[in-house]
């Protein structure tokens, strides 16, 4: 903290100081706390200026294109590191040992399975419900088995939740998958890797051990790395508003899962498919930019544009050159998909528009043409996504439930009628 203030004069009233805080990098933020006892409120739809917590675990610059995960750049981590290592940075705010990595990652192994009474939930949903809804579903439901740890204000509890969501999720997604096309579930392995395993979940059946290529194993890794955490983004906050009020952990993450489901958010890969889909020709691409560009028109570049960002994202560039690797290896360079994706992100590029408002490509853009590639359905990317963004989800929790914390109760600015007396039916 610093001992910086910021005065703040209001109509008829004695100025007032509010202290400036200093981060360790970034910009400095101004409590307002003391506004209150002055009857006042800040005002920020969409909390676009507004710093929500103290976090040490993802620091983003969106002018500079930097993300860092406690300290270190998501290029490094997503070339060099995997994402269990990066999950137990995320957590301990280290890089592990070699004999903490491999611990870890043993005790992970060990509970990738579920409990057999899960199969009943995937049961009940129609075979062609979306398998956000089936993951939203089953993840809170993970709290109706797990009674004997789900005290909050127990480290060792708080502990085995993080090990059971980020070992179960693989699981559960696949199991939703292979409900959605009526094959079997396939139990994890032991023997293999976690994005290893979650592929096998996906495509083995129990007449075939799916053939796992390394370069597609490395891809859903490296995928995985890309969307583990984000800062205070909208479904993380979600999990920090959720697990403000003492609600269990699963609970929490299942709360995540809904917030990101929309299109604005992790819905996008999804989208920027369906997008690519329906433009269909390089042909037909300057008539969807003049629509994104057109006021009237609710079109969206999907897989363009962030909050924060205000130049490249840069997983987008791990995620492009990850999406000329996969394409390579499986002969699909001339993909119609990639050829509009890669002529779309050209013209935007130097479109005055999307200059003008600082629309780059974002994690969104090439994650799903990766995706498309590997066999996954499209309505799987955002389950991929809450797959990826567990561990994430979990780090600012925890964060939140082992320091001091208060129950989150935004305010508003009232627009709607004064007080006024009840009209009886026979009077209106
Ligand atoms: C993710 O927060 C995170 O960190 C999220 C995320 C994470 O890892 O958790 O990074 C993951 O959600 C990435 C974003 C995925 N969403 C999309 O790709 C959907 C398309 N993008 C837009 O919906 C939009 O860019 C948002 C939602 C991502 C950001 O919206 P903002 O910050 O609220 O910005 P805005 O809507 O106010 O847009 C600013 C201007 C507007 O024009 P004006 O009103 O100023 O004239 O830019 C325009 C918008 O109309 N604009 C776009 C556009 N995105 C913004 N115009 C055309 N196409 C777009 N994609």
């Amino acid at each position: 903290m610093s001992d910086k203030k910021a005065t703040l004069t209001l109509e008829g009233k004695d100025a007032i100081e509010l202290p400036i805080y200093s981060g360790s990098i970034g910009p400095d933020v101004i409590d307002v706390g003391a506004l209150t006892s002055q009857g006042m409120f800040t005002y920020d739809p969409g909390f676009v200026s507004t710093a929500a917590c103290e976090s040490q675990i993802t620091y983003i610059d969106g002018g500079k294109g930097i993300l860092l995960h406690r300290g270190y750049p998501i290029e490094q981590l997503a070339n060099e590191s995997d994402f269990l290592e990066t999950c137990w940075l995320l957590w301990n705010g280290e890089l592990p040992t070699k004999e903490e990595k491999e611990a870890f990652v043993d005790n992970v192994t060990m509970h990738t399975m579920v409990h057999d009474q899960m199969n009943n939930f995937f049961r009940g949903f129609r075979r062609d419900a979306h398998p956000m809804a089936i993951l939203c579903g089953v993840v809170g439901a993970l709290s109706a088995f797990y009674h004997d740890s789900l005290d909050i204000t127990n480290e060792k509890h708080r502990n085995i939740s993080a090990i059971r969501l980020i070992a179960k999720m693989p699981t559960l997604a696949a199991m939703a998958y292979k409900y959605s096309v009526g094959q079997p579930f396939i139990y994890p392995r032991n023997d293999l890797n976690y994005a290893e395993n979650f592929l096998h979940m996906m495509f083995s059946t129990p007449c075939e051990e799916h053939k796992i290529s390394p370069t597609l194993a490395d891809a859903m890794d490296k995928i995985f790395v890309l969307h583990a955490d984000h800062e205070q983004n909208a479904s993380t906050s979600t999990v920090r508003l959720t697990g403000s009020t003492g609600a269990n952990p699963f609970a929490c993450i299942s709360a995540g899962i809904a917030a990101l489901w929309g299109p604005s958010h992790g819905g996008a890969n999804e989208a920027v498919l369906t997008m690519l889909d329906e433009i269909g020709d390089v042909s037909r691409i300057d008539e969807f930019v003049a629509r994104a560009k057109d006021k009237n028109d609710p079109f969206r570049l999907m897989g363009f544009g962030h909050r924060v960002y205000k130049n490249f994202d840069p997983r987008a560039k791990v995620m492009k050159e990850t999406a000329d690797k996969v394409l390579a290896e499986l002969g699909l360079e001339d993909d119609p998909s990639l050829a509009i994706a890669k002529r779309l992100e050209q013209i935007a590029l130097e479109d005055p528009y999307f200059i003008e408002k600082k629309l780059y490509p974002n994690v969104d853009f090439y994650s799903g043409i990766i995706l498309k590639a590997m066999g996954i359905p499209t309505s799987m990317f955002t389950v991929i996504f809450a797959l990826g963004r567990t561990p994430g989800w979990i780090a600012h929790w925890n964060e939140m439930i082992g320091n001091p914390y208060k129950i989150g109760r935004p305010r508003q600015l009232y627009t709607g009628s004064a007080q006024r007396d009840f009209v009886p039916l026979d009077k209106r």
